[in-house]
């Protein structure tokens, strides 16, 4: 049998993308050379930073934003620039990137810098004491005599400190010749941190905010002109892509994923241009992949409760947390898990997007109410539901 991948018509398409010059501008991870519409925040990490070149350790800084407002980019080239400047200026600096879904736990922060520093520590096995005594060496002693300056960028930092606690900010800013730069998604992240560590954190504070389409539509000319071959696409496609990202709330991210799936399907159905139509089905495709993607990996019990959220959703009624719980419980039966464990699978489906929940008052005496609303298209979820 001959090789598939020698087929003639993967052969035919790799030779020559009618669409695509360059997909991988396209993809999420790319930095480009220039980040257009973020020199602010990009020059007030410098400003920060630069201390370091005189060997002096740089403020702590937070970089605030919602998601896809360009804060891992914003900065990873910050630290680009940086180690660019400190090897010129002949200064030991460090910058770790950490991305704290990657490393969950203080341990494995700490454990992961040593090893990147130099200095081998098991991924498991030590106490946290331990860890913590060598990676601090690192600091005292110096084979070169020099001092090393390490900057940690702990990026969606909300994660490790939901699941560890605020140990790792306490561990590096009582450190010698550490600065830490915390990414997070939410302004109020100070609230997992208890106040002795924001003492010692005393950070400089830095927003993104969301972009507006024309923002959008300057970072996607940039990265089009990279991926398209000329004149593929229709003048209407990045404003259109741009105008859609900036109502999910100015997501960069969201706007190159539609103009790459837009690309992708125009490419599939083998049309020689991408148009309007291919981005508003690139949207359906996106949107339908997410809810897919994200159920695959929901628990039972967890689905369940979708399941119940969405029967009430359909009937029209406003969603409290015991009513969830009845309808939840018609749904499980006999294994049903207690009202008290409900509230942490509402808190997950709530960090992953899916549904919102706010609390409102009943008026004096009354207490408070939780009501929980569904935040994917009804049907895409019931396609989901059903199908896995
Ligand atoms: N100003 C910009 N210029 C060019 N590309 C950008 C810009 N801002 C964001 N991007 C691109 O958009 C995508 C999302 O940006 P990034 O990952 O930095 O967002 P984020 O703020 O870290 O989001 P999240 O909070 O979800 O992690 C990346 O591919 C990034 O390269
Ligand atoms: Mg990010």
């Amino acid at each position: 049998m001959s090789n598939i991948f020698e087929d003639e018509s993967l052969v035919g398409s790799r030779r020559k993308n009618p669409i695509f010059k360059d997909k991988k501008p396209l993809d999420h991870r790319f930095l480009p050379d220039k980040l257009v519409h973020r020199d602010e925040q990009i020059r007030q990490i410098a400003k920060y930073w630069v201390d370091v070149l005189d060997n002096v350790t740089p403020s702590n800084v937070t970089l605030y934003g919602k998601t896809g407002t360009g804060k891992t980019a914003a900065s990873k080239f910050a630290r680009e620039q940086l180690i660019e400047a400190a090897n010129n200026e002949n200064v030991f600096v460090k910058i770790e990137y950490i991305r704290c879904t990657d490393y969950t736990t203080e341990y494995q922060v700490i454990a992961e810098l040593c090893n990147r520093l130099g200095r081998d520590v098991p991924n498991r096995g030590w106490t946290k004491a331990e860890v913590v005594n060598a990676f601090r060496e690192l600091f005292r002693t110096n084979a070169f005599g020099r001092k090393l300056h390490l900057i940690v960028i702990l990026d969606e930092i909300d994660i490790l400190l939901e699941k560890d606690g605020d140990g790792i900010l306490y561990t590096l800013t009582r450190t010698d010749n550490i600065s830490v730069l915390s990414i997070s998604n939410y302004l109020d992240f100070k609230n997992l941190i208890n106040s002795r560590v924001t003492s010692s954190l005393n950070d400089k504070e830095i927003v993104f905010p969301p972009y507006g389409a024309n923002q959008l539509s300057d970072i996607l000319n940039e990265r089009a002109l990279l991926s398209f071959n000329d004149g593929v696409l229709d003048s209407d496609v990045i404003p259109l892509c741009s105008a859609m990202a900036a109502k999910e709330e100015g997501d960069a991210r969201y706007a190159l994923d539609l103009l790459k799936n837009a690309g992708e399907l125009a490419f599939d159905e083998d049309s020689e241009k991408v148009t309007s139509d291919h981005v508003r089905r690139a949207k359906d495709r996106i949107e339908h992949n997410k809810v897919s993607e994200i159920l695959s990996t929901l628990p039972l019990q967890q689905q369940r409760l979708l399941e119940a959220i969405l029967t009430l959703t359909k009937q029209g009624e406003e969603i409290t947390s015991g009513k969830l719980y009845e309808a939840y419980s018609d749904v499980s039966k006999s294994d049903a898990v207690t009202y008290r464990r409900i509230f942490d699978f509402i808190n997950d489906l709530e960090l992953l997007g899916i549904i919102s929940t706010n609390t409102v008052s009943r008026g004096r005496g009354k207490g408070r109410t939780n009501i929980i609303k569904l935040q994917c298209d009804e049907v895409l979820l019931e396609t989901a539901l059903y199908t896995i």
